[in-house]
C-alpha cells in the first residue's frame, strides 16, 4: 500500500513569516498534517498568534513566537527553546521576505534615487533572512543528519521584475543559496538533509498589493493587468496553490529531490507573450 505522504505526526516545523499570507497557508497545512508548528513573526504578535490559533482550532499543535530573521540572537533563543522542548527540528520553511515602496522605482523615485538603506534592507531581508535561519536552526538538523528546508524564492529570480531591482536580486541570491546549501549539507553531513525552494509567480498579498491594485479603488493597476495577460492560468495565485508543492517538497516522497526550485506561477514563465 502507498503510505500517506503527508502524515507529519511527531514532526516539528518552523515557518518564518508564518504570520504572513503565504507562510501562514504553509504553516496551517503543516499543522493539519500533524506537525508541531512554530509560527514566527517579526513585530506584530497578533498576526503570528492568529496562524497558531487557527492550527490549534483544527486540533493541531502550534506556538507563535516573535523573532526577527535578521537577528541571530533571537533565532538562537528560538532554536534553544525548540531543542529543549522537542529535541529535534524536522522542517524549516523560510517564508519571511518581501519588498517595500522605498526600494521600488516609481514615477516619483528613479533608479538613481533609490535610497541605499532601503535597497540594502530588501536585499538583506530576502538573502540574509534565509541564510541566518538556515545557519542557526539548520545546525540542529545537521547534528541529527536529517531534515528538510524550504526557501521562498520568486519569479523575479528567473526574470527580474521591472521596478523591483533589490527584490529580484535578493531572490536570485536565494535560489543560488538554495542550490549551494543543498550540495553542502548532502556532501558534508547527510543525503537525508534536503534544501529546495518554491518559486511563486504572482500572488496578491500585502507586500505587493500597492503594485498590483489601486489603493483607492482596488482595481488592477496597469502592472496588475499586464501580469494577468501574461499568466496562462488567467488569475493571481492563491495561497492554497502553494500547499501541495510545499508539502511534497518537505515530505519523504521527495527524498531524492534536493537543490531544486519548483515554479508555481500558473504557466507565466513558460509563456513567451505570443
Ligand atoms: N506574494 C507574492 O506574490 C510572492 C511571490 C513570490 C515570492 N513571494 C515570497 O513569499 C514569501 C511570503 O510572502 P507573502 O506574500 O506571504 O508576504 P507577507 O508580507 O504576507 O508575509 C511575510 C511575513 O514575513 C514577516 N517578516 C517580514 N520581515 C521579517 C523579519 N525580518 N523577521 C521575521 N519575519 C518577518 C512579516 O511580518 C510577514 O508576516 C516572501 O519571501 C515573498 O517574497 C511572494
Amino acid at each position: 500500500m502507498i503510505p500517506h505522504p503527508f502524515d507529519f505526526a511527531d514532526r516539528v516545523a518552523v515557518v518564518t513569516g508564518g504570520s504572513g499570507i503565504l507562510g501562514g497557508a504553509i504553516a496551517r497545512a503543516l499543522g493539519e498534517a500533524g506537525a508541531f508548528v512554530w509560527v514566527v513573526g517579526r513585530s506584530r504578535p497578533e498576526k503570528a498568534e492568529m496562524t497558531a490559533q487557527d492550527i490549534r482550532n483544527q486540533g493541531g499543535n502550534a506556538e507563535a513566537v516573535l523573532a526577527d530573521v535578521l537577528d541571530r540572537t533571537a533565532l538562537q533563543t528560538l532554536a534553544d527553546r525548540i531543542f529543549q522542548r522537542h529535541g529535534r527540528l524536522d522542517f524549516l520553511v523560510n517564508a519571511a521576505g518581501g519588498t517595500n515602496k522605498e526600494a521600488t522605482t516609481s514615477p516619483e523615485r528613479s533608479f538613481f534615487d533609490l535610497p541605499e538603506k532601503a535597497v540594502r534592507h530588501v536585499f538583506d531581508l530576502n538573502l540574509q533572512g534565509t541564510f541566518l535561519p538556515c545557519q542557526v536552526l539548520g545546525r540542529q538538523m545537521a547534528e541529527k543528519r536529517q531534515g528538510a528546508i524550504l526557501n521562498l524564492s520568486s519569479y523575479g529570480a528567473i526574470h527580474p521584475l521591472t521596478r523591483s531591482a533589490a527584490y529580484s536580486a535578493g531572490k536570485a541570491a536565494v535560489t543560488n543559496f538554495t542550490q549551494w546549501l543543498a550540495v553542502h549539507l548532502a556532501q558534508e553531513y547527510s543525503p537525508q538533509l534536503r534544501v529546495n525552494a518554491l518559486v511563486p509567480g504572482f500572488f496578491l498579498t500585502e507586500q505587493n498589493r500597492f503594485l498590483l491594485t489601486d489603493e483607492g479603488t482596488g482595481a488592477l493597476t496597469e502592472r496588475g493587468q499586464r501580469i494577468m495577460t501574461h499568466t496562462p492560468a488567467g488569475r493571481f495565485g492563491e495561497p492554497a496553490d502553494l500547499i501541495g508543492p510545499a508539502l511534497w517538497l518537505l515530505s519523504d516522497t521527495a527524498r531524492f529531490v534536493t537543490g531544486t526550485t519548483l515554479v508555481v506561477d500558473g504557466g507565466m514563465s513558460a509563456f513567451g507573450g505570443v
